[in-house]
């Protein structure tokens, strides 16, 4: 994998995605080793981020390595009217990888064909999530001890959700069974349920999660995006589509385990966090060992 771009979650095999696993569960029983003390690692967010940033940021800590880059591109020359290409091709010249967040879809391909160092996308508009689906496939391995032939329940936001895309697209290597649960104004689009068709998988679609909640494996709810919708008052008729609580997990399976990339807004009532079901937390502490393997893999460090 070195010297490789992570745009889309198709960009590593089935067997690599394995391999960036594997890894991570050695950083999660040694997370701070000494393997990147040569390396500059850019991170651009022209989004807001806690999890992604911090964890990629604390993942280069951990190993050692030195960190530029800004979290608000107004603080940029992007504020003087630079174009992607030209930021790309600065922040190339002043570090050894790249990891960058964009509101546009497509945006970290292209940074990865004007680039001569790896690309990262740490989400590239309503479209791919691809280190957010490594630490999903993690945590669901890691509490489900496999990930094949699960029963998988995406609720909330299908549409704009960039995480559920690039996880979807994931497991359809592991033969699991999709259960979609969704407003009708926010159903998985059709570019991603191709992939399970192609794969000869089942999906169902659901408007009411009660349908399905108490046959899930892993629940994964999800933020309605708000700030993917043109008109605020579509966004306000669905706002609070799914809001999960304790009492609804009465009769749910005994390995189910709640999943969320967060952050949450109304989706999932706090008296679930007490819930030994819940497990949205320790997903996105998992973020950091997985970027740890992402990063020594890609420099050549491992
Ligand atoms: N899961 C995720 O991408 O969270 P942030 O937006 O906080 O990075």
């Amino acid at each position: 994998m070195k010297n490789r771009n992570l745009v889309s979650i198709n960009d590593f095999t089935k067997e690599e995605q394995l391999q960036v696993l594997k890894l991570a569960e050695e950083f999660e029983k040694n997370p701070t080793q000494s393997l990147l003390e040569k390396y500059v690692i850019a991170t651009l967010f022209f989004e807001p981020s806690t999890r992604t940033r911090l964890s990629f940021e604390s993942a280069v800590s951990r190993l050692g390595g030195k960190i530029v880059g800004f979290t608000d591109s107004a603080s940029s020359s992007v504020k003087k009217g630079e174009s992607l290409k030209d930021t790309i091709k600065t922040v190339a010249n002043y570090s050894d990888l790249i990891v960058m967040r964009h509101p546009m879809e497509g945006s970290a391909r292209w940074a990865s064909e004007v680039s001569n160092v790896p690309i990262i996308n740490a989400g590239d508009g309503a479209n791919q999530h691809p280190t957010q689906t490594l630490l999903d496939m993690y945590t669901i391995k890691q509490t489900q001890g496999t990930l094949d032939n699960l029963n998988i329940v995406f609720v909330g936001d299908l549409k704009y959700g960039r995480t559920v895309h690039s996880l979807t697209i994931a497991l359809c290597n592991f033969n699991c069974t999709f259960h979609l649960v969704s407003p009708p104004e926010l159903k998985l689009p059709s570019s991603v349920k191709i992939h399970i068709k192609d794969k000869n998988l089942k999906y169902y679609q659901y408007t009411d999660l009660n349908e399905i909640i108490n046959d899930a494996d892993i629940l994964y709810m999800t933020r309605i995006q708000r700030e993917r919708f043109s008109d605020p008052i579509e966004y306000e008729k669905v706002k609070n589509s799914y809001i999960l609580k304790n009492d609804m997990l009465d009769n749910t399976r005994d390995n189910l385990k709640i999943l969320h990339p967060l952050p949450r807004v109304n989706e999932i009532n706090e008296d679930v966090d007490d819930n030994h079901k819940a497990h949205y937390f320790q997903q996105a502490l998992n973020g950091v060992y997985v970027r740890e393997a992402l990063l020594a893999l890609i420099l050549g460090v491992k």
